[in-house]
């Protein structure tokens, strides 16, 4: 059977602080520039989330994109959206707030949830000159 990938866009701003609680201040503004902002900075992401799996014959949909929808508003926008990753995201407790960590705190959280369907790939824009994917390897 064809297997065919279906993706969805979700949207949240949130804000963060991206140091190593380990290193001193010096070493921490020079790896990680304006993302070390003591006072927090914000950035506007969006999230791709592309599913795939052989096409249902009853309904003619890999997934219906309305569940994915839901479940990633549920598990992830309602939970990040205009709040501070340092701070108020339980999943991110403990790790460098970078996208890479947060693309892969995404993965853990969906992959379970999009079922049926197999979570194929996270492409999580942190501005629109920048982006991570993850395909789970
Ligand atoms: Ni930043």
């Amino acid at each position: 059977m064809p297997i065919v990938s279906i993706t969805r866009i979700v949207r949240f701003n949130a804000a963060h602080r991206v140091y190593n609680p380990a290193w001193d201040d010096a070493r921490n503004a020079s790896t990680f520039g304006k993302c070390n902002n003591p006072n927090w900075h914000g950035h506007n992401y969006v999230l791709e989330v592309t599913v795939e799996g052989e096409v249902d014959p009853e309904t003619g949909f890999v997934v219906n994109l309305a569940d994915v929808k839901r479940v990633a508003e549920r598990e992830l926008v309602d939970v990040i959206d205009h709040k501070n990753l340092n701070l108020d995201v339980p999943f991110m407790t403990g790790t460098i707030p970078t996208t890479e960590n947060l693309v892969l705190a995404c993965w853990r959280i969906l992959a379970p949830a999009v079922a049926p369907a197999r979570l194929a790939k996270l492409k999580l824009w942190e501005t629109e000159n920048q982006y991570v994917e993850y395909t789970g390897r």
